[in-house]
């Protein structure tokens, strides 16, 4: 059974929900979409079909699933706007960084509240979201939040105190993929390719590392062991990237976006030593 969703906040993450959504299988009778541009309610509406408003309120009304798809610092303004509609048979899914479900309770004292953290994968169905419950919401709106989360892509319930890791992970992950695949196609146009098999091939390459980790039993250490003979290629490449403190990178950059995913949240709480 599908969940009836509005989902408020129509910018990327949003319309990658109600077009996710849509694939899976919801009516656009199902769904209802709010967002305070005009030029955008009216790009959204001609995307997916899908009734449009700038009345958060009016969308919300009479749905299973509220998703919160507003910057973290738009979710106070948000929730004034939605607080005396509410319902207690209503599950609030927020996949808004760092906004801790603690705030939300007391934003909307009595509401269910899902925290979650998606990633931009979800717009081919290839998502990652870690999730974790509230007080109030029982094991019924848990799992119909889980089913709108799932639409588009893997799912996980974890503790909210992992959630701004996973946002350090998952959340901004696509970008480290993003940023190896520009430094990697650079690097292969100053060995001599042009520049359209250079893109064609780091891309082809990642989608397949990606595939063969993601579909096999061994692990990412394994798999590398599996292409790197002594002496050869691939151990002269990993000499020069473990020299370069290619780990401590990624470890610091993990640590930063943790830490900011905290502030963010300290600060859409209305904590100003944040
Ligand atoms: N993008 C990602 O990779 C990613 C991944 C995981 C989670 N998230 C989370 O997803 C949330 C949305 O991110 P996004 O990248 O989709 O942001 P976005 O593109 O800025 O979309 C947010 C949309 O909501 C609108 N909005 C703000 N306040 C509103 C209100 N009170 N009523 C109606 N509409 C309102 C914004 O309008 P304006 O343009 O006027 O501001 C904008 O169109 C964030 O909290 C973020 O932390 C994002």
């Amino acid at each position: 059974m599908k969940p009836t969703v509005a989902i408020l906040g129509a910018g990327s993450m949003g319309e990658t929900f109600a077009l996710g959504l849509l694939r899976a299988g919801w009516e656009i009778s199902d769904l209802s979409i709010t967002d305070r541009r005009k030029e955008r309610i009216r790009e959204v509406e001609f995307l997916t079909g899908v009734t449009t408003t700038s009345d958060a309120a009016q969308a919300v009304a009479g749905k299973r699933v509220i998703l919160v798809a507003v910057k973290p610092k738009d979710v106070p303004g948000l929730l004034d706007q939605i607080r005396d509609t509410l319902e207690a048979d209503q599950v609030v899914v927020s996949i808004a960084a760092g906004v801790t479900i603690a705030s939300y309770e007391t934003e909307l004292p009595g509401i269910p509240i899902v925290r979650s953290m998606p990633n931009t994968p979800a717009a081919i169905d290839e998502g990652m979201t870690a999730y974790c419950g509230g007080a109030h919401a029982d094991a019924a709106a848990i799992e119909d939040a889980a089913v709108v989360l799932g639409a588009v892509g893997d799912t996980i319930e974890l503790s909210e105190d992992l959630l701004d890791a996973v946002t350090a992970v998952s959340g901004t992950g696509p970008a480290y993929a993003f940023l190896l695949a520009e430094a990697m196609t650079e690097a292969a146009i100053r060995e001599g390719l042009p520049h359209y098999a250079a893109e064609r091939i780091v891309h082809q390459t990642l989608r397949g590392a990606g595939m063969l980790l993601a579909g096999s039993e061994k692990s990412a250490f394994r798999l590398r062991s599996d292409v790197t003979s002594p002496g050869g290629t691939t151990a002269a490449a990993m000499y020069a990237l473990e020299e370069g403190g290619f780990r401590t990178l990624i470890e610091d950059a993990i640590q930063a976006a943790s830490r900011r995913s905290r502030e963010l949240g300290r600060r859409a709480a209305g904590d100003t030593d944040g």
